[in-house]
């Protein structure tokens, strides 16, 4: 989700208020998951580098992620949306911490699933998995990809960046393998579900071969 600060910028605001409308973005996607008959969503939220960003736009970003699980959760519920959580989160404020495990409690249930990295970077969930399947004398594709933080998720198919980017910035990077990507220019703020949709439908033109012919 990139370009919430040049979205600000651009207009003369504060990137704090960038990350406010990449909120909203997100809200809005998330009402249009169901017709999308998506299985999974997975959004990368804050990364394991961004801890580099000021204290001011870090305390940001946390404070409008405790009041994003706040007002949303009820939502969430509702629309049987099912929160799961990649990345090293158990490391972010106790607050936080226990925000998320009650919102993971009580979504479990969900049938869509939103995932949100945070505090995520790919090379350390590899790193991580690989060691846990050292730890069992395991070290094979297979045993590492059990030990991911996805592992209980869908293969990824399709991964987007926004804001005209083209690189994966450390973001699911063993799941990319054979994913299709498409990076577009829009500005996460303003990323419509209908951005969606029709990356959906670029995605279903797409033919797959993973390496075959
Ligand atoms: C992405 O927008 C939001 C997060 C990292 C949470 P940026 O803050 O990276 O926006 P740009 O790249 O400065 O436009
Ligand atoms: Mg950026």
């Amino acid at each position: 989700m990139d370009g919430n600060g040049r979205w600000a910028k651009k207009r003369g605001l504060p990137r704090a208020v960038g990350h406010q409308r990449g909120v909203e973005a997100v809200r809005r996607l998330v009402r249009a998951l169901e017709p999308t008959e998506l299985e999974c969503l997975t959004l990368y939220a804050f990364s394991s580098e961004n801890w580099k960003r000021s204290e001011d736009e870090v305390d940001d970003l946390m404070n409008l992620m405790r009041r994003f699980i706040k007002s949303d959760l009820p939502e969430f519920i509702a629309n049987n949306v099912k929160l799961k959580i990649i990345g090293d989160w158990q490391s972010l404020a106790p607050d936080i911490v226990a925000m998320l495990e009650d919102a993971l409690a009580q979504t479990a249930n969900g049938k869509q699933t939103l995932a949100v990295a945070l505090n995520y970077g790919g090379q350390h969930e590899i790193a991580r998995a690989a060691a846990k399947a050292a730890a069992v004398g395991e070290v094979t594709i297979e045993a590492i990809a059990a030990h991911l933080d996805t592992a209980d998720l869908a293969p990824l198919d399709l991964l987007i960046r926004t804001s005209g980017e083209i690189r994966l910035s450390n973001f699911l990077l063993w799941q990319a393998a054979y994913a299709e990507m498409l990076f577009v220019d829009t500005l996460w703020p303003d990323f419509e579900p209908a951005h969606l949709t029709t990356a959906l439908d670029d995605f279903a033109r797409r033919e797959r071969r993973y390496g075959g012919r």
